[in-house]
């Protein structure tokens, strides 16, 4: 590609990925940060950042299905390549979905299989877990389901708590995500049917070393 990555996020919260990403100074686009929340943190680092946004209200839409599509038709009108969900915190439907197959991402604080959907370090927690992470994976329409492309990954001790272990956690999250979209814009990790890196199937995630 003769021209820098364009790159769109979506975020119901806070934004703290995003704000590493941006943060990151990688050789990318962010042409736009979307999200079902108005009051969403991400969306006023966006604006701070220059970023277009965009923020549609889910009770607009007569269905889950009308507002994806809506939302994720704004993302496709600013020309994105590659679609980064940062804590995005909706089940998109699975039309939609499948319009973006290679080209979305998504950020999930636990290292999967283990733990998809919410309240992922109480359940790492509550299992005895000695190890607990993050991953990226390509998004498909199984929630926290898809091919996952690389892990950070911490030591759960003895005294721990949810919140000890998601703020640990929340400092690998804003290197790894970072390193995979540095990874997608430079070409090294491509989608060809499956993930490639370094022009090599993945037998299994990426290690924030490997980049
Ligand atoms: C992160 O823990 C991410 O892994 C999860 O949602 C959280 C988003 O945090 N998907 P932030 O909004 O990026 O600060």
């Amino acid at each position: 590609m003769d021209r820098p990555l364009r790159v769109a996020a979506l975020a119901s919260g806070r934004g703290s990925n995003l704000a590493a990403l941006i943060a990151a100074g990688l050789p990318i686009d962010i042409v736009l940060v979307g999200s079902d929340k108005a009051s969403a943190g991400a969306l006023a680092i966006a604006a701070s950042a220059g970023i277009p946004t965009v923020a549609l209200n889910p009770r607009d839409y007569a269905t889950r299905a009308d507002f994806d599509r809506a939302l994720f038709g704004r993302v496709a009108d600013a020309g994105a390549d590659l679609l980064v969900l940062a804590g995005f915190m909706r089940i998109i439907d699975a039309s939609v979905v499948a319009d973006w197959e290679g080209r979305a991402i998504n950020i999930h604080p636990s290292l999967l299989p283990k733990y998809r959907g919410l309240h992922t370090h109480r359940r790492c927690l509550e299992a005895g877990d000695t190890e607990h992470g993050a991953s990226v994976h390509f998004v498909t329409a199984e929630l926290d389901g898809g091919p996952v492309v690389a892990q950070a990954r911490i030591a759960v001790g003895p005294d721990d708590t949810e919140a000890s272990l998601a703020s640990r956690l929340l400092v690998e999250e804003h290197r790894l995500l970072p390193a995979v979209v540095g990874a997608i814009a430079s070409g090294r990790l491509r989608w060809e049917s499956r993930a490639l890196f370094d022009g090599l199937p993945l037998a299994s995630p990426l290690d924030i070393a490997d980049f």
